[in-house]
């Protein structure tokens, strides 16, 4: 089953107006140089629209996606986005569910669930984040709550939607601390992953999945991450704010 990898810049807090622009210009001119490789950027929300103008002026194809949304189409939720908003500036992706999320700010799966669902019906595809931290992991409880966050996240999401949605594998651990997980780790739980996703709809859908790995990934680890056959991509942080290394992951997915 061949699936095209996606490469992903979570840009999180980071940046101003002026190099927001600049990186955009940057990455979708040298777009080129992975060209096999579905490339998204993902600015704070205040950028989105400066990059998506960027993007769309450049004419190249890299996505553009927000970092979280509501559930809602609009209403009273103060400081709250609406998936409709973010369609409106040209968004084709969002994250949600990342660890930053569940452990700042109290997101649990069913919310991440209700997201999911309410990025799929306005046309968005949702990036959902699962992984375990370093105690977890120390316990021996990676599957179990990797398990448990698949589940919960993705329930009762129909098969034709199931296959359009990214999941990104992003051990707590290896998230901004230069610890990457090692190539067998990362394959050994997206493997997971796919069997769960053959649980929840079929192993066609399943094959279809991309799941991408998250967490201190850089140019020079991606190679060896990008040869493990369960390995579609990568959400990619620290390194996607410096356009070099950025496409230096990207071209080690090409
Ligand atoms: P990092 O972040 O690449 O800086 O570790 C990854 C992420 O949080 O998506």
């Amino acid at each position: 089953m061949s699936r095209k990898p996606i490469v992903a810049g979570n840009w999180k807090m980071n940046l101003d107006r002026t190099k927001a622009r600049e990186l955009a210009a940057a990455v979708a001119a040298r777009r080129g140089e992975a060209a096999a490789v579905d490339l998204v950027l993902c600015p704070p929300a205040v950028y989105v629209e400066t990059v998506g103008t960027t993007l769309a002026g450049s004419g190249s194809d890299v996505g553009l996606g927000a970092q979280n949304m509501l559930d809602k189409a609009g209403g009273a939720y103060t400081g709250e986005i609406a998936p409709p908003m973010l369609v409106d500036l040209g968004c084709d992706y969002v994250i949600l569910g990342h660890s930053e999320r569940r452990t700042l700010f109290g997101e649990t799966d069913s919310a991440v669930n209700v997201k999911a669902k309410a990025a799929l019906a306005a046309g968005l595809v949702p990036i959902v984040c699962v992984g375990e931290t370093l105690e977890e992991r120390e316990a021996g409880r990676t599957a179990a709550v990797v398990t448990a966050q698949v589940q919960g996240s993705l329930a009762g999401i129909p098969a034709g939607d199931l296959e359009k949605v990214v999941v990104a594998y992003e051990p707590v651990w290896a998230i901004g601390t230069g610890k990457v997980a090692t190539p067998e780790q990362a394959q050994e739980v997206h493997a997971l992953i796919r069997g769960l996703l053959a649980k929840l709809a079929s192993p066609e859908v399943a094959g279809r999945v991309r799941i991408q790995y998250g967490g201190s990934v850089k140019p020079d680890n991606a190679a060896d991450l990008a040869r493990q056959p369960d390995i579609d991509g990568a959400l990619v942080g620290g390194a996607s704010l410096k356009a070099d290394d950025f496409l230096g992951i990207a071209r080690a997915f090409a």
